[in-house]
């Protein structure tokens, strides 16, 4: 058998293996914990100031048993956390800081295995991008989503009813007392957002992927039922560390198509396609957004806000992901999973509890509803929009820009009473790129202006260069491809210019001839960066753009050595 990797630090009979076992033996464990068993490290997101991650304590512990129980020695860590809705400028700054620090602290600590602790939006896609670029076994465990929200005897989802009461509350149509009083009626319990958003998409798709056990996505994050499925991940991952079952053994291209496949069935967050494209360069190939045309035709299945009425809840008591697979059946492309065997294995013997919540393919809440890729003269290298969560008028339409040039020209405008602009209008916004902001926020779904809120309107066509949270919907075309401040034609865009969409057609198009758009760019300038210094000046040198999911150019691809040299 060849030597495991953690006996390089603890299996050795010198200088260096006493420092190595003497100092990990001042927390009471024994000798023979170091006898060659597999280690496992408990990567934990953990973070009071992550509420969505707030439980993984509990399930670290859970976890712990179950690599005990199956013989190995677990060895929980922290990294960085990323609280979605407590950072600022925005959490997805940070996420590829994140996967640097998943990925060191691997490659640096003698552990064979990772279970990896995450829940909230960026928590996932960078522990996953850290864990693929070492390439170590690596299972998930998800922070499970919070209860449905509750609010005057009905149900309310995180961030999608948000919006809602905010454009309401704008409108004169719910009073602030009730804005406020909702706060506490929308997250009753630990756990990520329950609507459909980045967080629980992310947890599907990593279901989809193999990357974690069945029903990993939809258990509550309070349902006892997680803790169980903790303790068997627990047990799960020392037999993969036995097995060699590696992330690039699952991450195939095999399995990033049934995340795309799966996230059009479950009305997945546009954020997803910044993650699978980063993740997949991390893992080695190449996937780009016109692999994403394959979701196109998959219909909507799970009926969850944002595309639908339900929450995350409801979709767990109806089946979850299994049933999910299920109905995807035959689409699905061969793949393996944290099991070892073929994801279809997933779905064998799922029973859908409630139809309204988890549609059957042939009778879906919406035909055709995957993400579409717009690309044209506006969009050179690609824009996407979510038409499940879309006004399907909007989706083919011709209209005249207004522009803000940056998102504070947009907030201190938005809502001027003389805001020259109808239904019609084209909202656009730039500056807010991966570059321009920096991190490409979640203001893409920008609101509504003010006047035409009060005229009941509720939806527009919206382009920029941001992205929009999961929880968020309308008809909003997003990650426009080169950003305004990489140089993107968005940036020679003004109010008055007209731009045709054509979702069935896949185009974005900037109705300027050539001859202008030129002469606009001759006098085109980019701002000054908003940072100078540190880990946020080193993400702007080296961000990648939207259609490369935003990571860095240094971080793409893996590193599987063994680092060999000691520090004392
Ligand atoms: Fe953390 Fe939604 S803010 S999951």
């Amino acid at each position: 058998m060849t030597k495991r990797r953690s006996q390089h630090w603890y299996g050795k009979h010198d200088k260096d293996g006493f420092i190595h076992r003497s100092w990990m033996k001042n927390q009471g464990f024994p000798d023979h914990v170091f006898d060659g068993r597999p280690i496992i490290g408990i990567c934990n997101t953990w973070s009071e100031l992550t509420p969505c991650n707030s439980g993984l304590r509990d399930l670290a512990e859970a976890v712990k048993r179950g690599v005990w129980e199956a013989g190995g020695f677990p060895v929980e860590f922290p990294v960085m956390s990323l609280g979605e809705t407590q950072m600022k400028p925005t959490a997805m700054l940070f996420r590829n800081l994140l996967s640097m620090d998943v990925e060191e602290s691997i490659r640096a600590y003698g552990i064979d295995g990772v279970v990896l602790l995450g829940g909230c939006d960026k928590t996932t896609p960078g522990q996953l991008m850290g864990a693929a670029s070492v390439d170590l076994p690596a299972i998930v465990v998800s922070s499970g989503p919070m209860l449905n929200g509750k609010w005057q005897g009905r149900d309310i989802g995180s961030g999608t009813d948000v919006w809602k009461f905010s454009e309401s509350v704008r409108a004169g149509d719910m009073s602030l007392q009730d804005f406020m009083a909702a706060e506490s009626g929308m997250s009753r319990s630990k756990g990520v957002c329950m609507t459909m958003g980045t967080a629980s998409t992310m947890a599907s798709l990593v279901e989809a992927m193999g990357m974690a056990l069945p029903t990993n996505a939809a258990l509550p994050a309070v349902d006892a039922r997680r803790g169980a499925l903790a303790h068997l991940t627990g047990r799960r991952i020392v037999e993969m560390v036995e097995e060699d079952l590696k992330p690039s053994d699952i991450l195939t291209r095999g399995a990033f198509e049934n995340a795309i496949l799966a996230n059009a069935a479950v009305g997945g967050s546009t954020n997803a396609v910044m993650h699978l494209l980063a993740l997949a360069g991390r893992v080695g190939f190449a996937l780009t957004l016109a692999d994403f045309e394959i979701g196109s035709e998959i219909p909507l299945l799970v009926n969850c806000m944002p595309s639908g009425k339900y929450l995350m809840e409801d979709f767990c008591y109806a089946g979850g992901m299994p049933v999910v697979l299920q109905e995807l059946g035959h689409r699905l492309r061969p793949a393996r999973t944290v099991l070892g065997g073929d994801i279809s294995a997933y779905a064998a013997g799922a029973t859908c509890f409630n139809r309204d919540v988890i549609h059957s393919y042939d009778s879906p809440v919406k035909p055709a509803a995957g993400l579409r890729v717009l690309r044209g003269n506006l969009a050179p290298n690609g824009a996407i929009v979510k038409p499940s969560a879309a006004t399907d008028a909007l989706l083919e339409h011709e209209g005249e820009a207004y522009v803000f040039e940056t998102i504070e020209d947009l907030k201190a405008n938005i809502d001027r009473h003389d805001l020259p602009v109808t239904p019609d209008t084209i909202l656009v916004l730039k500056g807010c790129g991966p570059r321009g902001y920096p991190g490409m926020p979640e203001v893409g779904n920008m609101p509504i202006p003010a006047r035409l809120v009060q005229q009941g309107v509720r939806d527009m066509i919206r382009i920029s260069d941001a992205r929009m949270s999961g929880t968020a919907f309308g008809t909003v075309i997003l990650h426009v491809s080169p950003e305004a401040e990489a140089g993107g034609p968005l940036a020679l865009v003004r109010t008055g210019d007209r731009i045709r969409v054509s979702a069935r057609e896949g185009v974005l198009e900037l109705l300027v001839d050539a001859a202008e758009l030129a002469t606009r760019r001759a006098a085109w300038q980019p701002t000054p960066p908003h940072y100078t210094r540190g880990y946020a000046r080193l993400y702007i040198d080296h961000v990648l753009q939207a259609d490369r999911g935003a990571d860095l150019d240094f971080l793409v691809g893996k590193d599987t050595r063994l680092v060999t040299r000691e520090s004392h």
